[in-house]
């Protein structure tokens, strides 16, 4: 039996995808440059003006020779603007908007420190590929919790308060006159506690299954000023305690949990009579094919070595029963990175 003749290679093609190679090459290299240009300040002196290696160097209290082979790697990623004449670096509006400044909404060092945090279990990922073993969000390097607070902060910042809860029928009004908040889920709790600042008269309650990001919450809750109004505890979404909640809201986990359908039964069960139910989703279509664009890569990318293996290490009893959503206002919220849609109404 004869083996078929290999087709010749398309050189231009070949070229095409080697080009796409270096691009991504450097682009996972670059997630440790940004990193570290976030850690040791370099971007935050960078944005106060140009500066030469020796300059930055002094500024941030680091080796110059570090420094210096560190900015040629950001400029040629363009994530630093260089001038060739004076030899200076110096950060444009956008790239100080998104690399400096925390409070921006497209502040973005926090997506990498997800990203390594999340490399870091490769090794054991692998080894599910063959297994088909779980790795719990706790199982985790500590760079996912704080990149994932970090990253996801600043969208909750620009969106949550201002247009998200406000597009909710009743909610808001009910926040202001004094609520009992579930944010289930809530991980470090930066959206508890935005809501919390926003809306003193109401009461909140932040539940995750991970401890670490639980005793997080808590300290963040103290250093801003809104313990009296806002308690943490560990407890998994099917699980959380309390009733009559007036609002219960998801933020960007409930595609990690085993059980998603037990969960909504479980807040369904917590909800006041007239509450509502606010899911927060990354965006994402339906079929693979219209996902095969750079967000799809990123999320795919996540979901394989985050959220898959979290939900993938819950499947216990799975419950049943979309139609339990029926009898309360849900609402949904699709994320892309960057921004979101506003909420939807997924039921009646
Ligand atoms: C992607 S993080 C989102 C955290 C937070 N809501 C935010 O938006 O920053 C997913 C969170 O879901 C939590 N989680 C996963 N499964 C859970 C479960 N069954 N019950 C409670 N929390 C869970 C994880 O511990 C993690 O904090």
């Amino acid at each position: 039996m004869g083996t078929a003749p290999r087709p010749a290679l398309d050189m231009d093609k070949l070229n095409a995808f080697i080009g796409k190679f270096v691009t991504d090459l450097g682009a996972a290299v670059h997630t440790g440059m940004v990193v570290i240009g976030e850690k040791l300040g370099l971007y935050k002196a960078l944005a106060t003006e140009a500066m030469s290696s020796a300059e930055l160097a002094a500024k941030t209290q680091t080796d110059e020779r570090y420094v210096r082979e560190w900015l040629a790697s950001q400029t040629a990623g363009g994530y630093v603007t260089y001038d060739e004449k004076t030899h200076k670096f110096s950060l444009s509006e956008e790239q100080a908007f998104a690399l400096a400044q925390e409070d921006s909404p497209a502040y973005l060092p926090g997506a990498f420190e997800l990203a390594l945090g999340s490399l870091a279990a490769v090794p054991r990922i692998a080894d599910s590929f063959r297994t088909g073993a779980g790795m719990g969000w706790h199982e985790h390097d500590d760079g996912v919790f704080h990149g994932c607070e970090k990253f996801f902060r600043p969208g909750y910042a620009a969106n949550l308060v201002s247009s998200w809860i406000p597009a909710l029928q009743e909610v808001q009004q009910k926040l202001v006159e004094g609520a009992r908040v579930a944010d289930v889920g809530c991980g470090k709790g930066a959206s508890t506690l935005l809501m919390a600042k926003a809306f003193p008269k109401s009461r909140f309650f932040g539940f995750d299954y991970h401890e670490k990001s639980i005793e997080g919450a808590r300290e963040s809750a103290k250093r801003e000023g809104v313990a009296d109004r806002v308690t943490f505890e560990v407890a998994k979404a099917k699980e959380y305690p309390g009733k009559n909640y007036d609002f219960v809201a998801v933020f960007d986990c409930l595609h990690d949990m085993g059980d998603p359908i037990g969960s909504a039964a479980h807040v369904l069960q917590s909800l006041s009579k007239d509450g509502t139910w606010m899911i927060v989703e990354p965006f994402a279509n339906d079929q693979l094919k219209d996902n095969l664009n750079p967000v799809g890569r990123v999320y795919y990318s996540f979901s394989t070595l985050l959220c898959t293996p979290c939900s993938q290490g819950q499947l216990e009893s799975c419950g049943s029963g979309l139609l339990l959503f029926l009898d309360a206002a849900v609402y949904a919220v699709f994320t892309v990175p960057g921004g979101g849609s506003l909420p939807r109404r997924a039921s009646r």
